[in-house]
């Protein structure tokens, strides 16, 4: 399969149903709002100021990450381009292909990261070091 690059990693429009007076809500289908089936969900809470997370790509996991509340900017590099999106609605997700080095940034206070995993957790499923993943992106 040819390699992903940034211009793979895409915001997603999901479904978002408003109820009068009752607030909002978005469902999330497998195959059908994103082009994977959900093996696991996380979120990250309680993220203090400053504070920076992912610094990681990984083998085959494929994720589509959601602001749940508040913002956030995810930043994504292929090694070749980089592109920073910022995330600030519960009804856009961005989707991230494997092989894509993300890192989260600038969360703003209470934010709350929403992510859809097409795989259950597996440390050897990451690379934490980035020439590790430079060598590993474009070889051939
Ligand atoms: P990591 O993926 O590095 O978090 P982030 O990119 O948000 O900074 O994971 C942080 C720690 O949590 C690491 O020790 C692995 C563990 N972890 C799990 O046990 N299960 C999971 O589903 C995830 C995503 C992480």
């Amino acid at each position: 399969m040819k390699t992903k690059t940034v211009s793979d990693c895409q915001i997603i429009k999901l479904p978002l149903i408003k109820s009068d007076r009752k607030g909002s809500m978005t469902p999330v289908y497998n195959n059908k709002h994103i082009p994977f089936q959900i093996q696991r969900v996380y979120y990250l809470y309680d993220i203090p100021s400053g504070a920076e997370r992912g610094g990681h790509a990984h083998k085959e996991l494929q994720q589509l990450i959601v602001s749940a509340s508040g913002s956030f900017n995810v930043e994504v590099n292929d090694g070749k381009n980089k592109i920073k999106f910022k995330l600030d609605r519960p009804s856009y997700g961005l989707y991230l292909p494997p092989m894509i080095w993300r890192e989260l940034k600038n969360f703003s206070g209470g934010a709350i990261c929403l992510v859809l995993a097409s795989l259950k957790y597996d440390e050897n499923d990451y690379f934490r070091n980035y020439k590790e993943f430079i060598r590993n992106k474009w070889k051939s």
